[in-house]
Order: structure tokens, then sequence, then C-alpha cells
């Protein structure tokens, strides 16, 4: 889950290593440190806690050199201290390595390797010492790397530098590692961001991929290490969208986005006129005989899977949504007839990524549905679709939700034509309600009402969300975001369940949302009376022409009227805005929320 820079090129490596940690804050970190290759041998400067800590760290020596890796830490093994950081080296400091993700054998290597002077508790230490036996052995650094990687079992992206040469290593294994070309440098990072302002050039590396770049050029080789060709993309994003662009977090920019991003969610995709969706990424036959679908996911990405099991059971689909942390250890019984649908933001989840490998060989078919390209996902899957989001860094996910939930309308309209005979269903309402959409979250942020209340209940002692249907699921996740980012208590559930246990909790301090998307919301109402009845505040967010609930709410939060299955989107909008605004109400670090991080890459 942290962050790995590493560059090559004319003039001073410092800079830009820095700045490319600081691209890279949005993945979370305890630690930060840097090894720049100079004429006096490595030099490492690392500490526990800020970027900031070791920029003051920085000196003279650091600043020398033009090769050298970089290293955001979220300790898995270790505490987060001075010594736990990286980069980390060998008994002789002529190698430094920065890591990304466990080594899982580290212990019976760290045996084999008891003569070397351990100096942190990480499972990382054993690379650099693997790396020194092998120069002890007479290996060039290129070797000595190769052979030392092939030692190893887990899931990884290493970055190393030797003393006396420009040229830094670089491999992964189940965690990001991606390679970037300016005309004057190279560089390797976990993630595009990082090196966004010097080049948009970019390739991503595969597992097993070995690169070796230097100020001249770069190879790449697999496991083997024969040739590989992994191509240069020209990414489209600009430098500021990975920005704040003038918001005060990513998170409220990236709820202003959302307007943007389901246009590009949707575009190309949905004819209203002639009623129909394509997906030009995905074979004709692509849904051909399936008859379940089994979606899995974590957070957020949960939350969409489980609004699209309405969506595909409302068209004749039978579909479960699985956290895909459990899916993975006891996979049901899958054939070829179930379509494995991951839902990832990141593409990089670990929990989701063994999920769809757990069924990998059932003959189960699997599809990919994430915001980027090239993540691991898409290579674990046998189709990908992806959401065009846009690059999302607020730790707490939104505008990536509502993009996943518009690509999967479309999406469960697509598979509908394959159990309907190959035919469209008579559906022009909902595209033209999902055309209209971009415009309809624009009107919701253009007159924000949740400000007023967010100032009237932000410090109560309890929050609860509920909904039935499509309201569930934005309920749940209503509740994730306001906990997220508040730290206050908020509970999500299906309205239907309220009287089973949770009315015990309501009070006249536990303001209750209530969710209504125009289907399935008569009996929320009746839950609405009995909330009422306990004397707690009711916040309901219902469409503009439904005043049904408007007598018995202390607040309305309107959105604009639309077909219920897009609803949930407007809705959840919103809430996003009311959790935004009580985190900003109570001075919480909204964008790198404690104890989390943007993306889970250990189970
Ligand atoms: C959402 O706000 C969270 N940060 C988290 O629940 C997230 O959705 C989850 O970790 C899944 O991530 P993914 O979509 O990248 O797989
Ligand atoms: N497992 C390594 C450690 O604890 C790397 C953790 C990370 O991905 O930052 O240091």
């Amino acid at each position: 889950m942290c962050g790995i820079t590493a560059r090559v090129g004319t003039g001073a490596a410092i800079g830009e290593l820095l700045s490319g940690l600081r691209n890279l804050e949005y993945r979370g970190y305890d630690s930060a440190g840097v090894a720049t290759v100079t004429p006096d041998g490595i030099n490492v400067v690392k500490h526990q806690g800020e970027i900031d800590v070791l920029c003051d760290a920085i000196d003279q020596s650091s600043v020398r050199g033009t090769t050298g890796i970089g290293h955001t830490r979220w300790s898995t093994h270790g505490p987060p201290t001075d010594a736990n950081a990286h980069p980390h080296t060998d008994c002789l400091g002529q190698v430094a390595v920065v890591h990304n993700g466990i080594i899982d054998n580290y212990a019976e290597l760290k045996d084999e390797l008891s003569a070397h002077e351990f100096t942190s508790d990480t499972d990382t230490e054993v690379i650099p010492h693997l790396l020194e036996e092998f120069l002890s052995a007479g290996y060039g650094p290129e070797e000595a790397f190769r052979r030392t990687v092939d030692q190893l079992s887990g899931s990884y992206a290493i970055a190393a530098v030797f003393e006396g040469t420009d040229t830094v290593f670089g491999t992964r294994s189940g965690s990001p590692l991606v390679l970037g070309r300016a005309s004057d440098a190279y560089y390797l990072a976990s993630d595009v961001p990082a090196f966004l302002e010097y080049t948009d050039e970019v390739a991503y590396l595969h597992d097993g991929d070995v690169v070796a770049m230097h100020p001249d050029g770069y190879t790449i080789t697999d496991t083997d290490g024969n040739s590989v060709d992994r191509p240069f993309e020209t990414i489209d994003w600009d430098p500021n969208d990975a920005g704040k662009g003038g918001f005060d977090h990513y998170m409220l920019k990236e709820i202003y986005e959302q307007p943007a991003a389901l246009r590009q969610a949707i575009r190309g995709r949905a004819d209203p006129l002639e009623g129909r969706v394509e997906f030009e990424e995905l074979p004709e036959d692509a849904f051909a005989g399936i008859d379940t679908v089994h979606l899995v996911a974590m957070g957020t990405s949960y939350h969409a899977a489980l609004y699209a099991t309405t969506l595909l059971s409302d068209r004749g689909i039978p579909a479960h949504a699985f956290l895909s942390g459990e899916y993975g250890s006891n996979p049901p019984p899958v054939d070829d007839s179930t379509l494995v649908i991951a839902v990832t933001q990141s593409g990089e989840t670990a929990d989701t990524l063994s999920a769809i490998r757990s069924i990998q060989g059932t003959g189960a078919h699997t599809l990919a549905l994430t915001n980027v390209v090239g993540s691991t996902i898409t290579r674990e899957c046998e189709n990908t679709v992806y959401i065009r989001a846009g690059p999302e860094i607020g730790v707490a996910a939104t505008k990536s939700f509502s993009s996943q939930v518009a690509t999967l309308i479309l999406l469960s309209e697509r598979l509908s034509y394959d159990t309907n005979g190959g035919t469209p269903r008579e559906s022009s309402d909902l595209l033209s309600s999902l055309a209209a959409l971009p415009d309809d979250v624009q009107r919701i942020l253009d007159e924000p009402t949740a400000e007023s209340v967010a100032a009237t209940y932000h410090d109560a002692d309890s929050y609860f969300f509920i909904g039935r249907g499509i309201a569930h699921p934005v309920a749940l996740e209503g509740a994730l975001k306001f906990k997220e980012i508040t730290y206050d208590h908020a509970e999500g559930f299906s309205a239907a369940e309220l009287k089973h246990g949770p009315l015990a909790l309501v009070t006249a301090n536990t303001p209750v949302f209530a969710v209504f998307t125009g289907r399935d919301d008569t009996k929320t109402l009746h839950n609405v009376k009995e909330v009422r009845a306990r004397d707690a505040p009711i916040i309901a967010v219902t469409a503009d022409r439904d005043t049904k609930v408007d007598d018995y709410a202390d607040h309305v939060l309107r959105i604009p009227d639309t077909h219920h299955d897009v609803a949930g989107i407007l809705a959840n909008v919103q809430l996003q805005l009311v959790s935004y605004m009580a985190a900003d109400m109570l001075s919480r670090p909204i964008d790198k929320p404690r104890n989390l991080a943007k993306s889970v890459t250990v189970e």
C-alpha cells in the first residue's frame, strides 16, 4: 500500500523523487525515504512520519546523485520507525532497495542469511542481503537482481540501486509498477501521478517483468531473461487532474468531477434513441450461456456490486454480491454458466484479486470492472470494462462509485440481451435518464442543500442510514463515507431490518438518513414514522416530485426526478456532500483518514 518512485536521467534526482513521493501520498504511508547514487556511494535518508520530515533531513550529499529511488511505507512487518523505513541496504551499503507488498518466505530467507547483520524488523531487508550474497559470488547487478527475485515469494514491487552504476532495477509480482519515459529521464513508480508532471508516456509492467533503466535507455525482460515488449501509451490525464485544482480537498474536487466522469462512463455506450447498449471492448458473445452473475468487491465497490444485484435480478438474471475477502477463502460453486464480475476502482485490491484467482480453472467467466487502465485485475480477468472516472486520489471513494453504478446499469442492460434472445429490453426511459444523469448531478452540486444538514447534526452521537432495494446499498455507502471521514459512528442497513434490532439505539440524538428512490419506498415511510416516534431527527433524500415523506422529515435533500434505477446515484451524491461537509466542520484530515489507505494491496 506504499508508494515507490525511481528516477534516472540528467540533473539531480532528489527533487523529482520527493515530488513523486508527494504525488503518491494519497496511497497512505507512515514513513518515507530516498536513496541516491552519488560518486561517494549510496546515500540513504529515511524517517518515520511525513514527507516533510524527510525533506528537512535531506543534505548536500543526497542532492548530488542523478539516479535514485524513493519510498513511502505502509508498515506490514515491524512498526513505523526510522530503522524500518525504506530504502534498506546490505551490510556493505553497496545496494539500496525499496519494496511494496509482503515477502511471504522472508523468515526462511532470513535464517539462510544468518551471517548478515539485519538492522530492521521488515520482511524487505532480506532483499538487499540476498543481493549482497550474489554480488559477492561474482554476479553483476542485473544477474544478482534476477537471482534474488527468483528466491522471493509473495506480492511485491521492488526497485533497487547499486553503488557505482546509474542503472535502476525494478520488478513486480502482484503489486503495481509502471515505467515512465521523458526526453531526459526514465521513471518507475507505483502509479502514474508520481511522474505525470514530467512525462505522460507510460508503459505498464506485468508480473515477472524485470526492468533495467539507465540514462540512455531501458530493457524489460521476463523471468527467463527474454526481452519483452511493453508498449508506451500516452496518458491523457492532465497533471492538474492529479492535483487539487483549486478545491480544498481531493474528495470535494472528485465529488464535483462526477458530471464529467459520468459523461465519460456513458459516452458511446448507450443510445437512448435506438434503446441499445454496446460495449465496444466486449466480444459479441461475451455473455453467451451465462445464467448467473457473481459480483466480488470490497468497501464502496461492494456497495456498487450490491446495487447491481437488484438491477440484474430485475432483468431476470440471478445475481449475488460477495465481499471478495470472503469469496476468495470459500468460493461458492461456479461453472461455465457463471460470470464473476470483479468490481474494483484501483484494480489492485488484494482481496478482489484473490477472489478472482480462487475460481480460475473452474470454467467460470470473469470480467473486471475497474478505473485503472492496465491494473492487475485487468490481466486476471477474461474481459475488462473501464468505468473511465479518471484518477481518484481521495481515500474516500466518490466519483468511482457513481461511475461504477452507471457502468453496471449499462452492463445489466447488455447482459439482459443474452438472456432475452439478443433483443434489447424496452429501456428507452432508463437510457434517457442515464443520458440526463450528468446534468442532474450538476443540479445537485450547483444548489447544495447538504451544508445546513451537516451544520445542524455534525456533533450527534451516532448516525443511521436506511433504505430498501437499491436504496439499501446507497444507505450502506452513505454510512461508510460518513464514518470514514468524520470518525463518528455511522451505520447503514436495510430499512426492513430496523425493527429487528437497530431501533433499540434510535434516540433524539441519532439522526436517521432515509433514502427514497421511487421504488420499494412505501414501507420505508412506515419506518420513518417509527423513527420519528422515538424523536430521532429524520433527513430524507428523495425525488423532487415525491412529497410523501415531507411531513415526517426534519430535512429533505431533493434529487431531480429520474428513473428509479438511476435515482440511487443522485441520492448518494447528496450523502457524499453531507459527509464531506460534516467532516470539514469537524476539521478532519478528509483526504487521508486515519488508519486507511487508498489501495489495499494486502489481505
Ligand atoms: C471507500 O471509500 C474505501 N476507501 C474503500 O472501502 C474502497 O472502496 C475499497 O478498499 C475497495 O477498493 P477498490 O475499489 O480499489 O477495490
Ligand atoms: N512489507 C514491507 C514493510 O513492512 C513493505 C510494506 C509496504 O508495502 O509499504 O516494510
